[in-house]
């Protein structure tokens, strides 16, 4: 089965073309990084205008890598949300155009579920259980999955993402947008043990799990005062005290990913751990898990970064399980922006199946 995946949550414009749900004919990004480096971040409405000038040639680049015409679609894959609206639309309502000017069948991706199936190109089928660790700029996750399409949040973040720390501390230090790359950069030079930062505690015993990056976020702000440091005016000319903070900053936000996930590996013996989203990329983070994996004698499978950030690869892989069920939203399919990834409830059995993409 061939699958277009058409992806345009937040400032990626990307389109795939997948076979039977493993095997990555085309995945094509167009990546508006540049646009919004100068704004340090973002900007929606610009977002959602670049969506729209680039989303068509992007799908054609698409099918032209892949050797594919659309008449050799089977199905098409679009995320639906969560991200920001204007963009969702592009994608949702392009896709949506496609598949009824082809009479072909079209499903809803959640970008979440997508990022957990980024593995899926380098690594055979996860066992089950699995605990994925999603981390992006817009997300902070942490499921269990009892079986295949089955997830349960066991921990999230309760204010900022990982990423979204990574890109305000950046900011602050004059480092540039996106902040993630280019800390993992300057770390590797940087002395991790230079500044200790806590890592924050939460005590509710429900949501043990659970991450916190805002009080980091504000320690960093209250040295960078205290020290008088100034923001650098390039970054690859540091001083050895930016560097110094970076690798202490970026360890701190590593020993609360991986506290959290060795806590989890230890309430639900995983048979497979899954590391997706942007903040995968960075090295530090999957030295961790892989030395975390080992230790717990669990394979990890953490995917070269073209797929833990944002493509359409992994859209269509996670669509077509659904597209060979026979699921078609057709026509009724809409963006989501709030749409969450949770569809049972391990803990109590009566809940244990259906609850779909509870909002
Ligand atoms: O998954 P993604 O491409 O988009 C979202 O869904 O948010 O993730 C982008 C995020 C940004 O916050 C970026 O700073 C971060 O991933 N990122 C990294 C690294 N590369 C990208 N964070 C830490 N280390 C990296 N090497
Ligand atoms: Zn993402």
């Amino acid at each position: 089965m061939f699958v277009l995946g058409i992806e345009s949550s937040c400032d990626e414009t990307a389109a795939a073309v997948v076979a039977n749900g493993r095997e990555v004919l085309s995945n094509f990004i167009a990546s508006q990084v540049d646009t919004h480096r100068r704004f340090g971040g973002v900007v929606p409405e610009i977002a959602s205008r670049e969506h729209l000038e680039k989303i068509d040639a992007v799908v054609v680049a698409a099918l032209d890598q892949a050797g594919t015409t659309l008449d050799q679609i089977h199905g098409i894959a679009v995320t639906q949300g969560p991200g920001l609206i204007g963009s969702l639309l592009v994608g949702v309502n392009y896709a949506k155009g496609v598949a009824l000017a082809l009479g072909l069948p079209i499903v809803g991706v959640n970008h979440i579920e997508g990022h957990v199936y980024s593995t899926v190109f380098e690594y055979p089928a996860p066992e089950y259980p699995a605990l994925a660790l999603i981390v992006s700029g817009g997300h902070t996750n942490l499921f269990l999955l009892p079986g295949p399409e089955k997830y349960k949040l066991v921990g999230r973040t309760r204010d900022d993402a990982a990423g979204e720390a990574f890109d305000k501390v950046a900011k602050l230090l004059g480092l540039g947008y996106p902040g993630g790359p280019v800390i993992d950069r300057l770390a590797r030079r940087g002395d991790k043990r230079a500044v200790i930062f806590p890592l924050a505690q939460i005590n509710d015993p429900e949501h043990r799990l659970d991450f916190s990056f805002s009080g980091l976020k504000t320690a960093v702000l209250r040295y960078v005062r205290e020290q008088a440091i100034a923001q650098v005016e390039d970054a690859d000319d540091s001083p050895q005290q930016i560097l110094d903070l970076c690798a202490s900053f970026q360890n701190a936000v590593v020993r609360a990913l991986v506290r959290s996930l060795r806590k989890a590996c230890e309430i639900y013996s995983p048979r497979t751990i899954v590391l997706g989203g942007g903040v995968a990329c960075n090295s530090e983070l999957r030295a961790a898990v892989a030395e975390l994996a080992e230790e717990q004698r669990v394979p990890a499978f953490i995917p070269s970064p073209v797929y833990t950030t944002d493509n359409a690869a992994m859209i269509a892989a996670a669509g077509t399980p659904k597209l060979l069920r026979g699921d078609n939203h057709g026509m009724q399919l809409m963006a989501d922006v709030t749409l969450r990834l949770q569809n049972v409830d391990v803990e109590d059995p009566k809940l244990r199946k259906k609850v779909r993409y509870r909002l």
